[in-house]
């Protein structure tokens, strides 16, 4: 057994990964904006904030005595409801994960190595007119430069800067996994990418008028939606000696729409 930081562990994705690797034994360390009262720790912490996700960078680090066998970032806001404000969305999305796997590196290296999987989303490579200059700005840490270039898409902008957070962290994965202090450390990085599952963030875009069309329109090759448990088995199993060969993967596990979106993108 070994000790995990799980973040977003409230409610969704995170909370049945967290769920799943306290039934298999394992201590788990929850961040988030609420507490459970279900995990051996939980640290509350707004992740939009950069003193926010310093503290829960530091907390983890603190109860985890140094050594992480293996982290979760799954922490995310949805293009609807708390969402709404783009800000927030790149801020949690991708800061709130690239930050704190940054502090993390250590505690994951000494970890036996550690394993660490972040949730992307495939509406990285099914959403139209990322403008690649926002992508390229949350990469290089300027969120302000980000939002300016996407300031003039109207309605469906919270939908493109959540895209644009998706499609940043999953080039942030491909980029550090391979670098000396992760690979070459014995951490193993790689990105999970959900398509439509049905939690409380998917339930607020069905809720909503101009999004839940938008959602209910998405073509889903094997019909339906993903449940929260099956992400959180491959969570798990990314978690695993299983993926001691697997560096900077994006897995997709998403009912087929990515392979219908883009067959041939490949
Ligand atoms: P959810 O809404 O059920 O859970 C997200 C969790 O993140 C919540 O517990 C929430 O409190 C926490 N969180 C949000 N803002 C926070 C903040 N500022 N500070 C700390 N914690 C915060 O959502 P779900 O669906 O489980 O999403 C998990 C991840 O999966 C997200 O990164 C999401 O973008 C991604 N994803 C979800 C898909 C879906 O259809 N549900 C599809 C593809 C990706």
């Amino acid at each position: 057994p070994g000790t995990y930081a799980v973040t977003g562990s409230a409610s969704g994705i995170g909370r049945a990964t967290a769920d799943l690797l306290r039934a298999q034994g394992h201590s788990v360390i929850g961040v988030d904006l609420h507490t459970t009262g279900r995990l051996d720790s939980e640290v509350t912490a707004d992740l939009a904030t950069p003193a926010g996700r310093s503290a829960a960078a530091a907390q983890v680090l603190d109860i985890a005595g140094g050594e992480l066998a293996g982290a979760i970032l799954a922490a995310g806001v949805g293009p609807v409801g708390g969402g709404r404000h783009p800000r927030l969305i790149a801020e949690v999305n991708y800061l709130g994960a690239v930050e704190l796997l940054a502090q993390w590196q250590p505690a994951l290296a000494a970890g036996r190595p550690g394993k660490a999987v972040v949730i992307a989303s495939n509406s990285a490579t099914t959403t139209p007119l990322v403008p690649g200059r926002a992508v390229r700005a949350l990469l290089a840490g300027d969120v302000d430069k980000a939002l300016r270039a996407t300031r003039l898409l109207g309605p469906g902008r919270p939908a493109v800067v959540y895209a644009a957070s998706k499609i940043a962290l999953s080039r942030w994965v491909r980029r550090t996994a391979v670098q000396p202090q992760w690979a070459g450390a014995g951490i193993r990085l790689n990105a999970l990418a959900p398509g439509a599952v049905l939690t409380p963030l998917l339930q607020q875009q069905l809720d909503d008028p101009l999004e839940g069309k938008a959602v209910r329109r998405f073509p889903i090759p094997v019909g339906g939606f993903g449940a929260p448990d099956s992400l959180a088995q491959w969570a798990c199993f990314m978690l695993t000696d299983a993926a001691d060969f697997q560096c900077g993967s994006i897995v997709f596990v998403d009912g087929g729409t990515d392979a219908l979106v883009r067959p041939d993108d490949w």
